[in-house]
């Protein structure tokens, strides 16, 4: 944190990635409406998560994060939502079944909403607007009146996501993810798959294990871990006026302290990590858990100068390195990187974004990426940890529980002629439920 961090000192430095407001006074109403608003989520629940990650960071426990590229407004109903949550949780006993390991949850849900451009603006026929930055800011259509930044748009988001949390908050607790219902979060597309009967027998087998367990009195009504599971939110930080207008002092515990409160955890993406610029500057002053996006440009000293400023107390659980190399390049540059933060002494949880890195562009023009080269990138990232000593902690993937065709390939096999048949995302390819439970 600098010496002068206060909420809005990210407003006199550098920053990239701003969308340019029309109407100030507009604006400020807005951010005036968001500030009175409610909390998202509460100071205790995001360090709670920064006790979970300091466990994953240690090799205790692994990390799942996903959910959407972007959330949209027009995508918002209570069925998308559980779908993307079963999928999760399909993940999520896969992993703990699989490797005897506690998996932190954490969706890319409820906030994911502002997007960073590769230009300010889009010229299609000649005729230049500026480019769709996700629903919080302005509308895809491509007309001036839809293009322009919209203020009212963030309290839409803000609505969007407050419903959206209460219904996962509902799910998570509320019985739903209870383990003596895992039948039920195979969704009919998934259960005919590879991966849906590979499932069932996974499924079959804790059926058994909790059949017993309920012999020796140890049921959903007596073991509330059985019945409930923690799930966190998260979403990248790029949207300032909406994160500071959310950020609040923390007035239970003695330390104080200021936390975002749009979501647990927030992120940088790669484009807007510099350390000296209004992001980082943002993210250096909150107590919530940090993720860092590494992509292949990120120098190794400057990912020591960014720890220094976002922790410099150097605390365990703080700091998710979020990377998306690409299933290439990821051999060559992630060794530097955790050879130099082993060298500096540094406390990192490591986690492998395999999307970002392997996007291309299909023959027929979609934007596309292959289940294959998404794998290879985790194993990569895995093998890389191994040689090094260090803990692969997690993955992080772009994924939805309805049947889209974005990703190709997989088991049940996306190929490019299906792309158009239900190509539905705002922003990048997800993977699509069984694709992600192949994955996991
Ligand atoms: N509470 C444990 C956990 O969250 C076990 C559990 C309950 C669980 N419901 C779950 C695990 C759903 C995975 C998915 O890990
Ligand atoms: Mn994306």
């Amino acid at each position: 944190m600098s010496v002068t961090w206060n909420l809005d000192s990210w407003r006199e430095s550098e920053i990239r990635q701003v969308p340019k407001y029309g109407n100030k006074d507009h604006l400020d109403s807005v951010e005036d409406q968001l500030r009175l608003s409610p909390p998202l989520v509460f100071a205790g629940e995001a360090r709670t998560l920064r006790d979970h990650l300091a466990r994953v960071a240690q090799g205790e426990a692994f990390l799942l994060q996903g959910g959407d590229c972007a959330e949209s407004f027009a995508e918002f109903r209570a069925d998308n939502i559980r779908d993307t949550f079963k999928v999760l949780l399909q993940m999520a006993v896969a992993l703990t079944f699989g490797a005897s390991c506690p998996v932190v949850k954490v969706g890319r849900l409820a906030g994911q909403f502002a997007k960073p451009r590769s230009a300010p603006t889009e010229t299609i026929d000649g005729k230049e607007l500026p480019s769709y930055r996700g629903d919080i800011v302005n509308d895809m259509a491509f007309t001036p009146e839809s293009r322009e930044p919209d203020p009212d748009r963030m309290l839409r988001a803000y609505n969007q996501a407050a419903s959206t949390l209460n219904l996962l908050r509902a799910f998570a607790q509320g019985g739903f993810a209870d383990l003596h219902q895992l039948h039920r979060w195979n969704l009919d597309f998934v259960k005919e798959s590879r991966q849906g009967e590979y499932y069932e027998e996974i499924a079959t087998r804790i059926d058994e294990t909790l059949g017993f367990m309920a012999a020796c009195g140890l049921t959903s009504e007596t073991i509330p871990q059985l019945r409930e599971t923690d799930f966190y939110t998260s979403h990248e930080a790029l949207l300032l006026n909406y994160e500071e207008a959310l950020t609040r002092e923390d007035t239970i515990t003695a330390e104080k302290g200021w936390y975002a409160t749009s979501a647990h955890l927030l992120w940088v993406g790669d484009r807007t990590r510099q350390f000296d610029h209004g992001h980082i500057e943002y993210l250096s002053g909150i107590q919530n858990p940090v993720g860092i996006k590494c992509g292949p440009s990120l120098e190794k000293d400057d990912l020591i100068r960014l720890l220094d400023k976002v922790n410099p107390n150097n605390e365990t659980g703080k700091v998710v390195l979020i990377c998306r190399m690409g299933s290439e390049k990821v051999n060559e540059h992630l060794p530097k990187l955790i050879k130099n933060i082993k060298a500096n002494g540094k406390n990192v949880t490591w986690c492998c974004d395999p999307m970002h890195g392997n996007t291309i562009k299909a023959s027929n023009g979609y934007k596309t990426r292959r289940v294959a080269e998404i794998l290879n990138e985790v194993n990569n990232f895995f093998l890389v940890h191994k040689s090094e000593g260090t803990h692969p902690g997690g993955v992080h993937f772009e994924m939805t529980g309805s049947n889209v065709t974005e990703c190709l390939g997989g088991a049940n096999e996306v190929k490019e002629s299906d792309l158009g048949s239900r190509y539905h995302t705002h922003c990048d390819p997800r993977l699509n439920g069984s694709q992600s439970l192949e994955l996991a």
